[in-house]
């Protein structure tokens, strides 16, 4: 018989008053913080420009803009692509939405592309099949802190006059063949918000290496203006434009993380690394796999229960089997959740083809020509959001090999404990816990 899981009352793997939460903030953060605070520009200043500076040195990008969102980010990818009314961009099954509904927002259509079922990323042997006459571009969501095949995919891009995009919200520090992510196609998008590797609690930097994009995309950053923070205004709107803009607090905290920032990824990676090496022959466990291209910074280390070995092929009790066990590893102690349950085709704002009225952008004449969003077209997409388990926070700086050796023990624990996994027991364990 197995050790008693903790959700049934056993002792947990992992010592959570030993777990440093995520972020974690010291005083180089108090410092710069609450230089920011008392300095009499709070917005369009110093700190915002540093923090691009820096940003894009440390990345290796002519040009950055700091915005209150990695999906404002994404916004400017479209926007400084030329991307417009009822052009076609592929995009992974299985992502955020927003890698999605940054598309929509440009009166463009997503075309989903199924992922490779080794990576979880794009498939670039699908993409090919995907592009259609009104194909533009292409975003590359770097899922999880894995940068894709993007010589393939460039390849691919170059043949068809495509732009790409990278969504590089999860990456910072993740590299393909020694480029970091945010280099490797037209320009990217990353996120600073609370989860991410790099946060400063909500946050993004749109970056790019091409003047042109640069310009197009810096339009939409505040108002449809011209005038970069240290020039002044004259609150003329050249093009359209939203608000994208972040404060000076924001900026001084995300230069703070920054300065800490390899010392959170050499740490990340570590804990990482033990894991894959410490986990491997786990009984009924699938690991990641990092290409021979890749540097993962594992933002997100994820497990899959091996249903082909357990012999359970029906998807819905896939879903709540793989649900009982996130509970399970979450008793044990360990930040572990189900990322994304839904892929992206599956979301009623694309199955319903209806973004802005009137089935806008889809009614564009022309427009939903070779556009199919049936289900049966991306089953490692579909297969993958049932038997996935992310863990995420408890991995990360300062907690390091003795907390992931914790986090080992309860994931092995719990997978070779598949035994006590009631799963009506367990969902009525959660009912009662939620209506205390
Ligand atoms: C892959 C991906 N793309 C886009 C985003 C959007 O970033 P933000 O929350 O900063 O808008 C996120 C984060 O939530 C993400 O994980």
């Amino acid at each position: 018989m197995s050790e008693k899981l903790a959700i049934y009352g056993g002792t947990p793997a992992v010592d959570v008053s030993k777990v440093v939460p995520w972020p974690p903030v010291n005083e180089i953060d108090d410092k710069l913080v609450m230089q920011a605070l008392h300095a009499r520009v709070q917005s369009r200043g110093e700190q915002n420009l540093a923090f691009e500076k820096e940003f894009s040195a440390w990345n290796g990008n002519k040009f950055a803009l700091f915005t209150n969102s990695g999906t404002a980010a994404l916004h400017m990818c479209i926007v400084g692509c030329g991307i417009g009314a009822g052009d076609h961009v592929l995009v992974t099954a299985y992502s955020w939405s927003s890698s999605a509904t940054c598309i929509l927002h440009h009166d463009a259509i997503p075309i989903f592309v199924d992922i490779d079922p080794e990576t979880f990323l794009i498939d670039p042997d699908k993409i090919e099949a995907a592009i259609t006459p009104r194909t533009k571009a292409i975003i590359v969501v770097q899922l999880h802190g894995l940068c894709a095949d993007m010589d393939k995919i460039n390849a691919i891009a170059r043949k068809h006059h495509l732009k790409v995009i990278e969504d590089a919200c999860q990456a910072h520090g993740a590299m393909y063949k020694g480029r970091k992510a945010g280099t490797l196609g037209d320009c990217a998008a990353f996120s600073f918000n609370q989860n991410k590797c790099l946060s400063c609690g909500e946050g993004g930097m749109f970056v790019t290496n091409d003047q042109k994009i640069y310009d197009n995309a810096a339009k939409l950053w505040s108002f449809g203006e011209t005038a970069r923070p240290e020039q002044s205004r004259d609150y003329h709107a050249y093009a359209l434009g939203w608000m994208y803009r972040n404060n000076e607090l924001t900026a001084a905290y995300g230069r703070a993380q920054l300065s800490k920032y390899d010392y959170y990824f050499n740490t990340l990676r570590a804990n990482g690394e033990y894991l894959l090496k410490n986990l491997a022959g786990t009984p009924n466990l699938l690991l990641p796999y990092e290409p021979e291209w890749a540097v993962h910074n594992w933002y997100n280390f994820n497990l899959r229960i091996d249903f082909d070995k357990l012999g359970v092929s029906d998807p819905k009790q896939q879903v709540r089997f793989r649900d009982a066990v996130a509970v399970c590893l979450k008793n044990e102690g360990i930040v572990a959740s189900v990322w994304q349950r839904f892929i992206l085709p599956e979301m009623t704002v694309f199955r319903a083809k209806n973004a802005y009225g009137q089935g806008y952008p889809w009614s564009i004449p022309g427009a939903d020509e070779g556009v199919d969003y049936s289900l049966e077209k991306f089953p490692n997409a579909l297969a993958y959001s049932r038997k996935h388990i992310s863990i995420v926070q408890t991995l990360r700086a300062p907690n390091g090999l003795d907390i992931a050796e914790q986090v080992r023990q309860g994931i092995e624990k719990v997978f070779t404990s598949f035994d006590q996994i009631d799963v009506d027991r367990i969902e009525k364990i959660v009912e009662a816990r939620k209506k205390k």
